[in-house]
């Protein structure tokens, strides 16, 4: 009987999760230009399927009543701390992502926000994924795919440089950054790992002013 209670806790946790993933995806696919926003934000949103499949794993594993009382209990406060982390990022989505249909004052006003941000959002999406590698190690579920994917995604975020320092957004002011880049072949940028497209596209950025396509 408790043990029935606890899993649909836990259950309902997950999907309470899940919502807040998905407020935060719809946020930033919204968003009036996605590859313009600040690494780390991206590297975030990259992770949101990787946790949502983690969740669903953990999920059926628990309604399949595979998952013994005592994983479930030493999976809440887990799971607790992996929604707040899951709402700060959402927050800080909804804060500072302006939308597509955003006023340019608006964007020039977020952008100093999104530039503040970005290491709270690669904060909170390494809570969440660590999170999820704890879930694994309390027997909730077992994948040896995601969790290899999870470990990488960890470290792929450990790598991130920290491009508050870059000098681009500063210098050409963020009104051009935000307003042109989509336009332009910065789209070829959408791999965030490798730091060869980042100098790419920092010089892409440099060249701005005169080679518009
Ligand atoms: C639950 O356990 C059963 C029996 O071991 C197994 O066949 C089934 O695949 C498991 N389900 C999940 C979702 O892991
Ligand atoms: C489901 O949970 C059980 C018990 O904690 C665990 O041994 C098993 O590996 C899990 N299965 C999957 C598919 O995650
Ligand atoms: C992280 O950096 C190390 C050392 O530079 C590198 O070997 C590794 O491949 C990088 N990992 C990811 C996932 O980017
Ligand atoms: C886009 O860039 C051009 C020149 O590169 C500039 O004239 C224009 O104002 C910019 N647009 C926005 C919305 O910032």
């Amino acid at each position: 009987m408790s043990g029935v209670g606890e899993a649909s806790l836990v259950l309902s946790l997950i999907s309470s999760i899940i919502d807040i993933f998905e407020a935060a995806q719809e946020i930033y696919d919204a968003a009036s230009d996605a590859q313009g926003l600040p690494k780390k934000f991206r590297a975030a949103a990259d992770q949101i399927p990787l946790v949502y499949h983690t969740l669903g794993l953990a999920e059926q594993n628990i309604s399949a009543r595979n998952v013994t009382e005592e994983a479930l209990l030493s999976a809440r406060p887990v799971l607790d701390r992996c929604k707040e982390s899951a709402s700060n990022l959402k927050d800080i989505f909804a804060k500072n992502i302006p939308a597509k249909d955003a006023p340019k004052a608006e964007r020039l006003k977020k952008a100093m926000g999104l530039k503040m941000k970005s290491n709270k959002v690669k904060e909170n999406i390494e809570e969440v994924l660590k999170s999820m590698e704890l879930l694994a190690q309390n027997q909730i579920f077992q994948d040896a795919e995601a969790l290899k994917d999870i470990k990488e995604a960890i470290e792929h975020l450990s790598n991130l440089t920290d491009e508050e320092k870059q000098p681009q957004f500063v210098s050409h002011g963020p009104g051009a950054i935000m307003g042109n880049i989509s336009g332009g072949n910065v789209k070829t940028l959408s791999n965030t790992g490798s730091g060869t497209l980042y100098s790419a596209e920092t010089q892409h950025f440099g060249d701005q002013g005169t080679k518009s396509s």
